[in-house]
């Protein structure tokens, strides 16, 4: 359960308010939040449904549905491997099996340290260098089962 303070509270009502004169404001008014606090908590969800009179079971449907919104917070590094058709084929569940070993954390979870958070998505867009991984935008081609210790190392060097 968080506390949101009252500034919080106040951007969120200017985010809902910025979108009142569209006809279909609830992804826009996600998005905005999702950027600034990089989350949706159901506490936030409360405050957008009582401003904008959208139910907050409509507004939880839409947050859990798309993987790009989060109910809790996200690790530094977002660790994103495609689970499209080309990539699956050519061993995405692998790859992402791999880094849930290793990290010790299911798909959808974050590291406890806060560092990494893992997700499976669909297409990248870069189907001939499958299987991919997206981590923070940086694009990783052809990841091997042997590579992902090497990748996930790859980060925590960088926080030494
Ligand atoms: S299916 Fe993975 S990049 Fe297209």
């Amino acid at each position: 359960m968080i506390n949101l303070r009252h500034e919080a509270v106040a951007i969120i009502i200017e985010i809902c308010d910025r979108y009142k004169d569209e006809p279909s404001p609830l992804m826009l008014i996600l998005a905005d939040v999702q950027k600034e606090y990089g989350y949706i908590p159901l506490e936030v969800q409360e405050i957008i449904s009582a401003k904008t009179g959208i139910p907050v079971s409509d507004i939880y449907g839409v947050v859990t549905f798309y993987n790009f919104f989060s109910l809790e917070p996200k690790g530094k590094y977002v660790i994103d491997v495609c689970m499209g058709t080309a990539c699956y084929v050519k061993g995405g569940q692998n790859v992402l099996d791999k880094f849930c070993e290793l990290l010790k954390i299911k798909q959808g979870q974050t590291t406890e340290d806060g560092m990494f958070s893992l997700d499976g998505i669909r297409c990248l867009g870069a189907c001939g260098i499958a299987p991919a991984v997206s981590i923070n935008g940086k694009v990783y081609p052809k990841v091997t089962l042997a590579q992902v210790p090497q990748i996930i190392k790859e980060y925590r060097e960088m926080e030494k």
